[in-house]
């Protein structure tokens, strides 16, 4: 398997498929990789002759110093399991900061016409300019033709989209649908570092996801929030942050159901010092 740690060498490689005429996708990742990047992998290997997999814990999309210092670092073993999905097709990009951001380590102020302000947007500061600085230079340096990002990320998914749309440039995103373990739990780096007594606990996040989706039937917006916030409020030891109901295009709290639109709940947990978040189509 071919790992490029510096920028200039997998643009050199980029150059040479480009001229072969050979598919490219992308699948843009921090690292500590799990089943459900590998899902997000397997889906791009199907459709594109070679697929780039960048593990880079990006510095600038962290807005709590200790969070980028404890996120998982484990390269060799991320490399290891890619190869259980393929030898030949795969090239790892895992560059420095140095190398991605020079001297200057610091995000770009974007636009994305104010889905940066809802939800994630609110509770971390400056996460989604550093998220959209990243992936814009990852999308120049690989120039995939497709993209892939998981749904468990939704606001990220279209706030990537955005992105894309704005500063035109030729790729196609694809939004991969969530991995969870078989308790319910979905797939995340986080995970690894719960607690035993917290990472049993944690599936009680996507249970109560799936009865508020059931109450949505009959219920409004704001009841099943309500309903789900005392879910949380009688839980022992998980703290919610947020349970939102928003239109799933432009993100927005739902005031009033409207038969033609889609929506979908989203919710972010503290798991002791771990944070956890997920979401689920409602219709
Ligand atoms: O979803 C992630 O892991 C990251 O936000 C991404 C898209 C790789 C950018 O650093």
């Amino acid at each position: 398997m071919t790992v490029h740690k510096h920028k200039k060498d997998l643009e050199k490689t980029v150059l040479e498929l480009k001229s072969k005429n050979i598919s490219i996708g992308l699948v843009p990742t921090m690292g500590a990789l799990h089943l459900g990047h590998i899902s997000l992998v397997r889906q791009a290997l199907d459709k594109n002759d070679v697929v780039i997999v960048s593990i880079f814990v990006n510095p600038t999309q962290f807005d709590n110093k200790k969070d980028l210092e404890n996120y998982p670092r484990t390269l060799n073993q991320d490399i290891e399991l890619l190869k259980t999905a393929s030898k030949e097709k795969i090239i790892v990009f895992a560059p420095t900061a140095k190398d991605i951001y020079n001297s200057n380590i610091q995000a770009t102020d974007f636009s994305f016409d104010g889905l940066e302000y809802e939800m994630e947007g609110k509770f971390r500061d400056g996460h989604f300019d550093g998220v959209g600085t990243i992936v814009k230079r990852l999308l120049e340096i690989a120039r995939p033709d497709n993209a892939y990002f998981g749904k468990k990320d939704f606001q990220q998914l279209q706030i990537i989209k955005k992105l894309v749309e704005k500063h035109k440039i030729p790729v196609n995103i694809i939004g991969c649908e969530i991995e969870r373990d078989a308790d319910g739990l979905a797939k995340s780096s986080r995970n690894m570092r719960l607690k035993p007594e917290y990472r049993e606990a944690a599936p009680f996040i996507y249970k109560t996801l799936k009865s508020a989706k059931v109450k949505f039937g009959t219920k409004s917006a704001n009841e099943v929030v309500k309903w789900v916030t005392k879910q949380f409020a009688k839980h022992p030891i998980l703290k919610l942050e947020y349970f939102i109901i928003a239109n799933a295009q432009n993100l927005k709290p739902v005031k009033r159901k409207s038969n033609n639109k889609s929506y979908r709940a989203f919710i972010a947990v503290y798991a002791d010092d771990i944070r956890l978040i997920d979401n689920i189509a409602l219709n």
